[in-house]
């Protein structure tokens, strides 16, 4: 695979990151949430406009000048958002934008990083457990139709 190159988001990139966002989010929930109650989530959710708000704080993964990954990561310490495009899972993506997002939480002076990420997506749990999280809390959010549990997680940053 060619070199992962990681930098800032600018403007001209919040479309390309919402579709991404809402493709790899759709993969990654199909297996967990009703496949109904998963479109119509990706469908509901202003992703666009979400984005469109918060690029600053978005860090882009790009291969060949494609954008491969992104990462949300805001001044208060939480990462929001960490998602890579479905064909380019496991070939290290992921991690080099999870370190791009902490070493900027250090820089920054944070002495933690928080999150929150779905208790059934074993994937993402796992990957940040393997990296030195602590589950911190849970809650149950009630969805039309449908219930689930999100973990929060809690990194020291030392
Ligand atoms: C979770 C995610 C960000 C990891 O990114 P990635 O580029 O696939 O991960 P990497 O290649 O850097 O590998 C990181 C770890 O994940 C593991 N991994 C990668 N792909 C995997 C897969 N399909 N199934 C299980 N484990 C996998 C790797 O073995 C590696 O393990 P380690 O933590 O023990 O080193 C990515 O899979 C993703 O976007 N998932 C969908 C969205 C999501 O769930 N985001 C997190 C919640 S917001």
């Amino acid at each position: 695979m060619n070199a992962i190159c990681i930098r800032r988001a600018k403007t001209g990139d919040t479309q390309n990151v919402a579709n991404l966002v809402q493709e790899s989010w759709l993969v990654a929930n199909q297996n967990l949430l009703p496949s109904d109650t998963a479109n119509a989530l990706a469908k509901s959710a202003d992703i666009g406009g979400f984005v469109a708000g918060e690029w600053q704080s978005i860090w882009i993964a790009e291969i060949n000048k494609e954008i491969a990954g992104v990462a949300g990561v805001n001044p208060a310490g939480v990462i929001w958002a960490l998602y890579v495009r479905p064909d380019y899972q496991g070939c290290g993506i992921g991690s080099a934008l999870y370190e791009a997002a902490i070493n900027m939480l250090k820089l920054a002076g944070k002495r933690k990083a928080i999150l929150e990420v779905m208790a059934a997506n074993e994937n993402a749990v796992a990957f940040y457990r393997s990296r030195g999280w602590v589950q911190e809390g849970r809650r149950t959010e009630h969805i039309p139709g449908f219930r689930f549990t999100a973990v929060r997680m809690g990194l020291a940053l030392g």
